[in-house]
C-alpha cells in the first residue's frame, strides 16, 4: 500500500511560524516522524510539500497515474479557499484524510470552512504531528475495509 503525504503552504515553516499554534519542532522533525509512522503502520510513503496551489493540484493527478493507494493532506490556507484543490481529490478519487496541526474549529471564523473535507473520508485537527500518525492509521484501515 503507498500513501502521499501532501503539506501545503507554510507548512515548511513550521517550527519558525507562530509556535503557540503550531508548535516548536521543526519541519525536518515533521518529515521524520511522517515517515516513521508509515513505515511502523506497513505502508510506503512518498511526501510533497509545495506552497503553490497549483502544483498541489498537478501533485493530486499524478497520483492517480501512479496508483497511489490514500492520500493525507494537510492543505494550509488553501484549505479554507481552494475549491481546485478539493476538484482535484474529488477527480482522482483516492481515500484522504484531512489533517491539520491546530484546532481550526477553534480559530478564526474563515478557518471554520474546508473546502478540502467535503472529499475527505476523515479529518483530524488540533493533535499537532500525532494527527498525521492518527490519519495515516485510519486510512491504512479504511482502505483495508473497504
Ligand atoms: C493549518 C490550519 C490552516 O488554517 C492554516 O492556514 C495553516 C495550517 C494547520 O495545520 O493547523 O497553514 O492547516
Amino acid at each position: 500500500m503507498k500513501f502521499l503525504v501532501i503539506n501545503g503552504p507554510n507548512l515548511n515553516m513550521v517550527g519558525i511560524r507562530e509556535p503557540d499554534i503550531y508548535g516548536k519542532k521543526d519541519f525536518a522533525a515533521l518529515q521524520d516522524y511522517i515517515r516513521e509512522q508509515c513505515a511502523e503502520a506497513g505502508v510506503e510513503c512518498e511526501l510533497f510539500q509545495h506552497n503553490h496551489e497549483g502544483s498541489i493540484v498537478d501533485r493530486i493527478q499524478q497520483a492517480y497515474f501512479e496508483k497511489i493507494d490514500g492520500i493525507v493532506i494537510n492543505p494550509g490556507a488553501y484549505t479554507h479557499t481552494s475549491v481546485a484543490i478539493l476538484d482535484a481529490l474529488k477527480a482522482v478519487a483516492i481515500p484522504t484524510v484531512e489533517v491539520h496541526l491546530s484546532a481550526i474549529e477553534k480559530r478564526e471564523s474563515f478557518r471554520q470552512f474546508s473546502y478540502v473535507s467535503l472529499a475527505a473520508v476523515k479529518t483530524i485537527a488540533g493533535k499537532g504531528f500525532d494527527g498525521y500518525g492518527e490519519g495515516i492509521r485510519f486510512l491504512k484501515e479504511y482502505i483495508e475495509g473497504k
